[in-house]
């Protein structure tokens, strides 16, 4: 019986010291001192020893099974111990790490621009409205003085859908919708979408346009010089002058094209005005009476003024952009420089 004991107790006592898991000091508690386990058995096996034998080997028994449960139990807590760690470290966070930031979107350059000069023009009590950019070549050039076949036409090269629908080359088509369902007074600002066969540094097929329109009683060249010096000194700088040279439209007549003092030299000529002082900014003038009359508006009861930008163009003089391409390359080295 004792040499079983100390062959058990060396078996129990190697497998603890071997064990590297929890799990498997589990099922060593099972097999020695579980309800079926070698110490049970053992316990069992003593009722045979000889009488005089059976305290000692009772002792004996008792403590080496004592002392493997506290060997066993000591294990558990040292492998508990470094399963914990182990955990702990897998599941350790870096917080010296660096986040990844998102990046916050901002407004386009011509959006800010677009805003800003739509501001001013509400802020002088003017309305925005917008219309579709397929349009009839009516609204944009029969209803506008610019008949079929009129030589005009050569100024804004258009894309034709069919003979009578086009992509429409001026926000102009929106006055003469808005005229046909409005009586003066009228105030209104048409930002927008246009499109023209035409693309270079400072040409694009696509480009946004902002026009103005107002009619009412005893509008004047004076109150249309009057907006555009208050739009040019709000936009620019409060010293930019605005001057008229005479042009033509077949929608406007007088017709001018308009020009601010240079915001780059206020005036004095450098390489962005050419050395003139002088930048073209828009067209505009006085809307011809023939087309309020194609609206039915009464022409000598009603006088108005209309003026047309391009926003891209606007964008360019005001932050010194020299190529318009650029607008719409979608370089966020370019695009950041205006959140
Ligand atoms: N529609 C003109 C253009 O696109 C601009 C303009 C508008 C001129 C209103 C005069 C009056 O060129």
């Amino acid at each position: 019986m004792q040499t079983i004991i100390q062959k058990i107790k060396e078996e129990c006592s190697n497998l603890i010291e071997n064990s590297t898991l929890t799990k498997e000091l589990n099922d060593i508690r099972i097999k020695f001192f579980g309800k079926s386990g070698e110490f049970t058995n053992l316990m069992k096996g003593l009722k045979d020893v000889p009488k005089e034998d059976k305290p000692a080997v009772g002792k004996m028994l008792n403590d080496c099974k004592k002392n493997l449960e506290a060997k066993l139990e000591e294990k558990i807590k040292e492998l508990e111990l470094k399963e914990k760690d182990k955990k702990l470290k897998e599941e350790e966070l870096d917080i010296t790490l660096s986040g990844k930031r998102e990046d916050v979107g901002g407004l386009h350059v011509l959006s800010l621009v677009r805003n800003e000069i739509v501001d001013i023009f509400t802020g002088l009590g003017f309305t925005v409205s917008d219309g579709p950019e397929i349009e009839t070549d009516y609204f944009c050039f029969q209803m506008l003085n610019i008949p079929k076949d009129h030589p005009a036409r050569d100024m804004q090269d258009s894309f034709f859908i069919n003979d009578n629908l086009i992509l429409r080359t001026q926000t102009s088509s929106m006055q003469v919708r808005t005229m046909l369902k409005q009586q003066p007074p009228i105030r209104i600002v048409n930002p927008g979408k246009v499109y023209r066969v035409d693309s270079d540094a400072t040409h694009s097929p696509m480009f946004q346009q902002i026009e103005g329109l107002v009619v009412d009683k005893n509008v004047t060249l004076c109150d249309l010089k009057g907006a555009l010096e208050l739009f040019a000194k709000t936009l620019f700088d409060k010293n930019t002058e605005v001057r008229f040279r005479p042009s033509y439209f077949p929608f406007t007549e007088p017709s001018v094209e308009v020009d601010v003092s240079c915001p780059f030299c206020g005036g004095k000529g450098c390489n962005l005005c050419k050395g003139t002082g002088w930048i073209e900014i828009l067209g505009a003038g006085i809307v011809n009476p023939v087309v309020l009359e194609n609206c039915g508006i009464d022409s000598k009861e009603y006088s108005g003024f209309a003026f047309g930008m391009g926003v891209e163009r606007i964008a360019m003089i005001k932050y010194g952009i020299p190529d318009m391409r650029i607008l719409f390359s979608n370089d966020m080295r370019f695009l950041k420089q205006y959140k």
